[in-house]
């Protein structure tokens, strides 16, 4: 079930490295796309940053919007995921096409993609000298969600293989995340 997070920990859904689906909307347009480099970046408010190539149709609809959700995916998500990174917005209605699943957000227009195991509603900070120059995007984050399966107390507790989130090294090639190594203080 989605739960809401406390924004001041919100930074942990992105901690661990995953790879990120970024949804986006503007008039009766929404897409999706896959997104690996996207990090946190402060904790209250919190903020993170994502890396939007300008090439891509999200781009434009962010840009117009202000506004975009970062999902989280499991691994039983990967194949959508590479999908979703490979084809544009602009040659077809990836969401339609694919049946993705989606679930409106509170605070933004972009929507929340179903099955993921967390989920960020962002509003882009006014940096286009940044964007324009590296593609980057500083976000802050209005609301934030997770599964209680997984998210529990405020900690990764990853159990059933097909729920952990993924890390992608490249070329369709993924790293499971999930085991927890405690080092000492
Ligand atoms: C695993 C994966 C990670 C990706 N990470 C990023 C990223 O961090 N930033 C980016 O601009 N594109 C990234 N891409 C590429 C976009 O997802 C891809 O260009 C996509 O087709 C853009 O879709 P759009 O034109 O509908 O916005 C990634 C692709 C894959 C498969």
């Amino acid at each position: 079930m989605r739960v809401p997070v406390e924004l001041r920990r919100s930074y942990k859904l992105l901690n661990h490295g995953p790879t990120t689906l970024i949804a986006s909307a503007h008039g009766d347009r929404v897409n999706v796309m896959a997104a690996a480099w996207v990090m946190p970046l402060d904790f209250e408010p919190p903020k993170l940053v994502a890396v939007i190539s300008s090439e891509t149709y999200t781009r434009q609809l962010v840009e117009a919007s202000g506004e975009l959700t970062v999902n989280v995916p499991t691994a039983a998500m990967a194949e959508l995921t590479m999908v979703v990174g490979r084809v544009s917005g602009r040659d077809e209605d990836k969401i339609a096409k694919h049946g993705i699943r989606t679930a409106p957000a509170t605070q933004v227009r972009a929507p929340l993609i179903e099955g993921c195991a967390a989920w960020l509603e962002c509003r882009v900070l006014p940096e286009a000298e940044i964007s324009k120059r590296y593609d980057l995007f500083v976000l802050e984050v209005l609301a934030a969600w997770a599964d209680d399966e997984v998210f529990v107390n405020g900690s990764w507790q990853f159990t059933r293989a097909e729920h952990r989130t993924i890390h992608h090294l490249s070329a369709g090639h993924f790293l499971v995340i999930g085991d927890l190594l405690r080092a000492a203080r």
